[in-house]
């Protein structure tokens, strides 16, 4: 049994303020660590503030970091700061970060064999265009990331990474995709665990569907075999709305 998991992706939002006041807002309303991972990826500045706030059932997690070590990249936050923040994820491969910071599938695997040298868990994102879901090339681009992001990782690594299936088109457009869709490409994506790595790994990691998540979608989501969770950008910012995604997904 994989232990569902209700990610929430700020993104750019929230000065520290607002964030705590979310924070103290879920602290005892979210279900148990037991039942759910219940995650708030948020932006760097604010996280350590976060984990010292976090309580018993919410985990903090941040949405970027780079590869190297240490060096001459302005601007930056190296693998080894982000773990003194003392979280515990880290989103890599968002597909904003892909079209406006020149992400690419290199740089992606570069990133989590970064973070899992430090003992932080990546939540790999992946998904398709929709020119390429109209071209029927979704498994293709599928393929080539899920390939490439996790060229070179070890089997063991596997179970601290959650991978994140954002069909590009429905992210932040209130166009969510059917759970049949997004359940087909979640379970596309498991076909290639198994087939880069064994049956057993592929029936082991998590894979959660993004992109539009509300309350009002989540339990259809929830209930298909291949998601296991939810990465949620606008949903996830009022306490209210998290509450009710993360009880929905238990
Ligand atoms: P959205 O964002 O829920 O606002 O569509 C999801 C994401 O970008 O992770």
């Amino acid at each position: 049994m994989r232990k569902p998991v209700m990610a929430g992706n700020w993104k750019m939002n929230k000065t520290r303020d607002e964030a705590l006041e979310f924070i103290y807002a879920v602290s005892d309303k979210l279900p148990s660590v037991n039942q759910l991972d219940s995650i708030i990826c948020a932006p760097a500045i604010i996280l350590r503030d976060l984990v010292k706030r976090q309580g018993s059932n919410l985990k903090i997690g941040a949405q970027n970091v780079h590869f190297a070590e240490s060096g001459a990249y302005t601007g930056e936050i190296s693998p080894a700061m982000l773990s003194t923040t003392g979280v515990e994820y880290v989103i890599i491969g968002h597909s904003e970060r892909r079209a406006y910071f020149n992400e690419t599938d290199e740089t992606v695997n570069l990133k989590i064999k970064a973070a899992l040298a430090h003992q932080l868990k990546p939540i790999v994102c992946c998904g398709e265009s929709l020119e390429e879901r109209e071209t029927n090339k979704t498994h293709e681009v599928l393929d080539r990331q899920i390939s490439k992001a996790l060229e070179g990782i070890d089997k063991e690594d596997l179970s601290n990474i959650i991978i994140a299936y954002e069909p590009i088109w429905a992210i932040g457009t209130g166009k969510v995709a059917s759970a049949e869709m997004a359940d087909e490409a979640c379970g596309y994506i498991r076909s290639l665990v198994k087939k880069q790595y064994c049956p057993a790994c592929a029936e082991e990691i998590r894979i959660l569907y993004g992109g539009s998540v509300s309350t009002k979608s989540v339990s259809e989501l929830m209930a298909q075999p291949n998601i296991d969770g939810g990465l949620v950008g606008g949903a996830s910012l009022n306490s209210e709305s998290f509450i009710e995604l993360c009880n929905k997904a238990i």
